[in-house]
């Protein structure tokens, strides 16, 4: 559609900053294209939690699956805690597993001008992290057992849950090679990443991968325990195309990922599900970089990238991408040693308004 009603989560921390910056993007962006914005704007997160007892407004959910899209700030305060005593991720639980958005989608792409933690040259990364994102390890979120003495948790992998994941990747794989122009090397092929040497849970993710990749005989498919691909990412991320794993292997390996495309601040994301969708930053709410201007957006931006691209617009999504990476290739964004960008959050936003002509 030309209009597009949008519901924007600021979050907590630098999160309001974050979403800001993106939305005095998308204003500039929506004019240049002709798409008229609706905006909605949804309490969620700790704050939230704090003053309200409630993570989310209750109806929250069925709006966000109403709207065309949901762009997501960071959300978590380190002083918030659930009764359980864990982090409140616990809104990542109610958003990912209310929502069933069972892919979760991490771009790793170095873009030139940006210094990732590794010597490749920009154009080397350019990969996926496809994490799963309704159970494995983080199922047990909430639901551990814990004495003074000891505590466990639960890792679930189902074949269900798996083969919806390892689908998304293969057909991620697909629409990537078709997007590749074809001077291109880069391979299609999904890499499936696990600890099937040791534990049981994963032995089950690996075989249905297998089963999976069958059906794809166009996209190759390969494998890695953890721990290799981990090694892997840092030595030779030009190796890879798509990755698909575990929620909580995928929640680190992201990270990992991020530190050599120029860290946290550089990686947008996608939570995708059949029948609702939310974007958002991989990182978390940064409280002390919070309300000082500091902060990164181009997280934010990238996971808006992402979302217009789910939404039917892959024109502007390509438009707004191709303004981030003229951004930085330009010098007119750099960033410091610790990954902040130079003239702080508005800098980077008036470069990429700037850059989109
Ligand atoms: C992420 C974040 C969350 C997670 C936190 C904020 C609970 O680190 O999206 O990767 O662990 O999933
Ligand atoms: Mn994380």
């Amino acid at each position: 559609p030309r209009h597009l009603t949008l519901a924007v989560i600021p979050g907590d921390g630098i999160g309001p900053e974050l979403t800001r910056s993106a939305l005095t993007v998308l204003h500039a962006l929506a004019e240049q294209k002709g798409l008229t914005l609706d905006i909605r704007e949804e309490l969620a997160g700790a704050e939230h939690f704090r003053r309200t007892g409630r993570p989310v407004v209750p109806g929250v959910l069925d709006r966000l699956a109403a709207a065309d899209g949901v762009l997501k700030g960071p959300v978590g305060l380190p002083d918030v805690r659930h009764p359980d005593g864990t982090e409140a991720g616990l809104l990542g639980g109610v958003l990912r597993t209310g929502l069933d958005t069972y892919a979760n989608i991490r771009p790793m792409r170095l873009l030139p001008g940006v210094r990732g933690a590794t010597r490749h040259a920009a154009g080397d990364i350019d990969y996926v992290i496809v994490r799963e994102n309704t159970e494995g390890l983080y199922l047990s979120r909430g639901a551990g057992v814990a004495t003074p003495d000891a505590a466990t948790d639960q890792l679930m992998i189902t074949r269900s849950g798996t083969a919806r994941v390892v689908r998304h990747a293969f057909e991620l794989a697909r629409t990537r090679a078709a997007a590749r122009d074809a001077s291109s090397t880069r391979r299609p092929e999904v890499v499936c990443v696990d600890k099937s040497n040791v534990l049981r849970s994963f032995a089950l993710f690996h075989t249905v991968f297998e089963e999976v990749a069958a059906d794809y005989p166009d996209i190759g498919s390969g494998h890695l325990y953890a721990d290799a691909a981990a090694h892997e990412l840092v030595a030779h991320p030009e190796r890879f195309d798509v990755l698909v794993m575990e929620n909580f292997l995928g929640d680190i390996l992201s990270d990992l990922g991020a530190a050599t495309v120029g860290g946290l601040g550089m990686c947008g994301s996608g939570n995708i599900g059949d029948g609702a969708a939310y974007f958002e930053p991989i990182h978390g709410s940064a409280p002390a970089l919070a309300g000082r201007g500091l902060a990164n957006p181009t997280s934010q931006l990238l996971s808006l990238v992402l979302l217009l691209e789910h939404v039917g617009h892959p024109d502007a999504a390509r438009t707004l991408h191709t303004a981030i990476a003229r951004a930085y290739a330009d010098g007119a964004v750099g960033l410091t040693p610790t990954g902040t960008p130079h003239g702080g959050t508005h800098a980077v936003t008036d470069a990429v308004v700037a850059a989109l002509g």
